[in-house]
């Protein structure tokens, strides 16, 4: 996996200032030098921090953004001032980390964090953003300087990079499963991976083809049948308490070609993302195994390849679920909503979880109405939903609610099965979500969420290059941790 940026903590010796090599990070508030500290590198500078901060560039900064002063006199390197003030929110503080990650190159940088509140959240941008997914490039690999954060209290500060660290780890592995191609990450290697989450703590089962046939998953079955690659569900875990377990399902497609209804070529390598909510899942065990969480949380994630193929599943097949309703298969590329209907049912038969909540790239149509700014929710609960709403908007992840109701579910009648696996084009995010509801049990509560917008940043994100975000994996650490811990 991809190494966590780890800074160095010390507290600070300010005789040696002059003479640091590398970068100096210093934050600072107002239109002028007050702290003790800032006044100390202002007479070192012979007055250039003054009249930084006089200047426009530094009226403009927001908080958690800076201004750079390369060639200060009476520094051996040069100086990033940060707009950050002890009241800063944890979501600037997470992005002045990020900038100070962002902006490290071959020099080494000391970050003057004393006094700062919020470390944890320092710490947590700084590793967000020092994430790069470069091991397919072979090249020479410039090695980038280190990070040591100089602070007042060093027990404390330890605690807060430890639980930084728990988070972060959770969320680069999301990313890594994420960024993989499909060559590399197939059911098997997915699964192997999860196995490693055992050195932690998680218990990790892997049910193959045999025993999910014995169970009558039929619809995730049908959706991996034309691929070389054998399906698989894995159950992960994390037994931090007594009692019913909050689940976590994710839809695993390690590569989604549409299947025999298959897709146009143009972006279709974009879907070795298809298994980001299995990732997703992934990530928050990870997390909650780090920190020791007291809470029962299993996580369930479907793996499958969907292929066309001489045994492919044909668009006007009639599956049997688990749960015994039969499904017309019209289109194969609405794939995800089958194989996640059986991993839910299962999850609550064999497990009756306080709340469920499942992570999928479902669909095309919530992009086209949320982009990439929000992951779209639905949920039979307000209760729940109205939490998980509240931990996404703490975590500045976005997430927008999105209606549901009989309408949309009769847009799912079948002339000759119990449901169609497709609702038409109008409301597609919205049918599929009702897919999904026919399958969790009266009185479950219950979200799916839908980050098919949110999984792959076109871009920086700020917290992350472009790429896989890990999008939730924050939220939902924090949603157990306010709402499912003893
Ligand atoms: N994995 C896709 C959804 C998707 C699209 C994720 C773009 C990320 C980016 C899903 O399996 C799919 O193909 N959905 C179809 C459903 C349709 C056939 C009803 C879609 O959205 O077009
Ligand atoms: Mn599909
Ligand atoms: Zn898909």
């Amino acid at each position: 996996m991809t190494d966590v940026l780890s800074p160095v903590l010390m507290t600070a010796d300010p005789a040696t200032l002059a003479t640091t090599p590398g970068r100096i990070v210093v934050f600072a508030e107002g239109e002028a030098p007050k702290s003790a500290l800032l006044r100390r590198i202002d007479r070192l500078t012979r007055g250039m921090l003054a009249k930084a901060m006089a200047a426009e560039a530094w009226a403009k900064a927001k908080p958690g953004e800076g201004v750079e002063l390369t060639h200060a006199p009476g520094l051996a390197g040069d100086l990033l001032l940060v707009r950050l003030g002890r009241k800063s929110g944890g979501e600037e503080v997470r992005k002045a980390g990020a900038l100070i990650a962002k902006g490290r190159g071959k020099a080494d940088v000391l970050v003057l964090a004393e006094g700062l509140g919020r470390l944890q959240d320092l710490f947590l941008g700084l590793m967000l953003r020092a994430y790069d997914f470069d091991i397919y490039k072979t090249g020479e690999k410039t090695a980038k300087g280190a990070v040591t954060v100089s602070v007042s209290d060093l027990a404390a500060a330890e605690g807060a990079l430890a639980a930084a660290r728990a988070v972060a780890e959770g969320v680069l592995f999301t990313r890594d499963l994420v960024n993989e191609p499909a060559n590399v990450l197939t059911t098997t290697e997915f699964a192997r991976r999860l196995e490693g989450l055992r050195e932690i703590g998680v218990e990790v089962e892997v049910l193959e083809e045999a025993e999910l046939e014995a169970l009558g998953m039929r619809l995730l079955l049908g959706v991996g049948q034309g691929s070389a690659c054998p399906s698989k569900v894995v159950v992960m875990t994390w037994k931090g308490a007594e009692g019913a377990p909050f689940a976590l399902v994710g839809k695993g497609v390690c590569f989604d070609t549409g299947g025999i209804s298959i897709k146009p070529a143009g972006g279709m390598e974009e879907m070795t993302m298809d298994m980001g909510g299995a990732g997703v899942v992934a990530g928050v065990m990870k997390t909650l195994a780090l920190r020791k969480a007291r809470a029962h949380v299993v996580g369930l994630v479907g793996l499958v390849e969907n292929m066309p193929d001489g045994l492919a599943q044909r668009p006007g097949d009639i599956v049997r679920s688990m749960k015994g309703d039969t499904v017309e298969v019209i289109n194969t590329d609405a794939e995800g909503r089958l194989v996640l209907a059986d991993v839910l049912w299962y999850a609550q038969e064999r497990f009756q979880p306080s709340g469920i909540i499942n992570l999928a790239t479902l669909t095309g149509a919530i992009i086209v109405a949320l982009g990439s700014e929000n992951a779209g929710v639905f949920s039979n609960d307000d209760a729940l939903c109205g939490a998980f709403l509240k931990a996404a908007a703490d975590e500045a992840e976005g997430a927008w609610r999105m209606p549901m109701g009989q309408a949309y579910d009769d847009k799912l009648k079948s002339r000759l099965a119990d449901m169609m696996n497709v609702g038409g084009r109008e409301g597609g995010a919205i049918t599929a979500a009702q897919f999904l509801r026919r399958f969790i049990k009266a009185g479950q509560p219950w979200i799916h969420l839908d980050i098919a917008g949110v999984t792959l940043a076109k871009g920086d994100t700020g917290l992350a290059p472009k790429g896989a975000t890990g999008w939730g994996v924050m939220s939902l650490n924090r949603l157990i941790a306010e709402g499912y811990e003893v």
